[in-house]
């Protein structure tokens, strides 16, 4: 860690290993007793690389801190940071739920066998079939976003026979300190029942008078990257605020406070994220404070955590192509994947940290931005990061990408998706595998009229 401080860094950002991740003896990066070189041998580049067992201690971080409120709770994991099968039986195992926000994550979760009864699902815009598909698979509980699907939901329901479970979620007006982009506490958000308006005593008052949906509680999440409790005591005591409302002008009884996620995490020098205990704890001490000041009876809480459950688990994996040197301005570092794998910084400006993989122990001279390998001039990876000199084959390892980008990769440019691998006690399992050109064309169709066609004439 120190010789890394030293060698690879100019002081910019200090260098993190994290989790599994250590040089070997070979001076090269090893992440779950795996050498990266190997893996990229063995798998290819770009590849995601999953550190389990860090994916396993921050799912442990989180349910021991609940265990020790006293508080029932649930953690649901937030798939849509990373969703695969793997990952979705890691946190059956791990006893966590699961929170889906799509057909296609539900699926995933029923491939993998998780159980259907710990799935929450989400989403401002549950297509009825979706709606079936959860109600056919009899999940936990739907978080109802908006009347139209309160209804849709009721109909649904009635037609199956079945009485499900619901949350509402409401907009707080709670606004977390993150990128603007991904707030969605506020009270203007396209996401769920305005509580300053009355939307969401509104939504209360017509889900109790329907036959089919059982409400338990309410839902908010207040946005994403936090890194800091103030934004979610302001939510519990809303929440508070408002379930006791419920209670007086209503008779109705909450059962459940879900506080959603969000919750930070280091990406670089600059991000200063507390440890899961200190989120869980201010949620349980503003949800039992508040309660119990109302003689209410301390709900049930539920959080989902996406991003800090697999956020710093995940390594991107690349391998160096082209360089082009402009001197006195800039040298880029093109590597052979770019905003397909990872569109984050070019959405939302995201930050980096990331090293030669293949030389840990060089000291870094050379000042570099890495560039993606997509045709457009916004597909920059990293700007200005300190590396020792970098030649066409060199392995770039990014750190911190185990959250929303396998999740968000697409195939602009016909680029396949890498393959995911989880490693873990120097094994290597691929999770995902590789897309290939084939699948690239796999879905394309070439009607009969457009095969081998006469040139045109004028
Ligand atoms: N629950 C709800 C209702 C959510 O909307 C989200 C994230 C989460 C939980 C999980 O939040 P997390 O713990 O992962 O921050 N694509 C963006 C992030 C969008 C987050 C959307 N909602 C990014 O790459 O930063």
């Amino acid at each position: 860690m120190l010789q890394i401080q030293m060698n690879q860094r100019k002081g910019r950002s200090l260098m993190h290993l994290h989790g599994t991740s250590r040089i070997n003896a070979e001076g090269r990066l090893e992440i779950g007793g795996c050498d990266v070189q190997l893996l990229a041998a063995e798998f290819g580049t770009p590849l995601y690389i999953v550190d389990e067992a860090l994916v396993r201690q921050r799912m442990r971080e989180y349910m021991d801190a609940f265990r020790a409120t006293g508080i029932p709770f649930q953690v649901a994991y937030a798939s849509k940071a990373f969703c695969t099968m793997a990952i979705c039986a890691v946190a059956e195992q791990e006893g966590l739920s699961l929170d889906v926000v799509s057909g296609g994550e539900l699926h995933t979760a029923l491939k993998a066998g998780f159980p259907a009864k710990r799935i929450h699902f989400h989403g401002n815009n549950k297509t009825p079939e979706e709606i079936l598909l959860a109600l056919d698979a009899e999940i936990g509980c739907f978080v109802v976003d908006n009347f139209v699907e309160l209804d849709l939901l009721d109909a649904l329901a009635g037609e199956r026979g079945k009485r499900v479970n619901i949350l509402l979620r409401i907009t707080p007006g709670v606004e977390a300190h993150t990128h603007d982009y991904i707030s969605t506490g506020q009270q203007d958000s396209k996401f769920g029942f305005d509580l300053a308006g009355g939307a969401a005593f509104e939504a209360v008052k017509r889900a109790s008078g329907k036959p089919n949906l059982e409400l338990l509680g309410i839902h908010s999440h207040i946005g994403s990257q936090i890194f800091e409790v103030e934004g979610f005591r302001l939510a519990a005591a809303k929440a508070a605020e408002f379930a006791i409302k419920v209670r007086d002008e209503l008779g109705i009884l909450l059962r459940v406070i879900n506080l959603g996620g969000g919750f930070g995490i280091r990406y670089t020098a600059e991000d200063k994220p507390l440890p899961a205990a200190a989120y869980v704890n201010a949620i349980a001490d503003a949800v039992r404070t508040n309660f119990t000041a109302a003689q209410y009876p301390i709900p049930e809480i539920w959080i989902e955590p996406g991003r800090s459950i697999v956020g710093d688990a995940g390594t991107t994996l690349y391998t160096v192509g082209t360089t082009k040197d402009i001197p006195g301005i800039r040298k880029y570092v093109a590597v052979d994947g770019g905003m397909t794998d990872n569109p984050r910084p070019a959405l939302y400006g995201s930050k980096y940290e990331a090293v030669l993989a293949n030389r840990m122990n060089e000291p870094a001279t050379d000042t570099v931005s890495i560039a993606g390998k997509c045709c457009e001039s916004g597909d920059m990876l990293i700007w200005d990061i300190d590396l020792p000199p970098v030649k066409p084959g060199d392995l770039l390892a990014v750190f911190c990408t185990g959250a929303y980008n396998y999740a968000m990769s697409s195939n602009y440019n016909r680029i396949p998706r890498p393959a995911v691998v989880f490693v873990r006690d120097g094994q290597a399992s691929l999770v995902v595998r590789r897309e290939t050109y084939e699948d690239i064309v796999g879905n394309d169709l070439l009607p009969e009229r457009l095969k081998a066609a006469p040139a045109a004439k004028n």
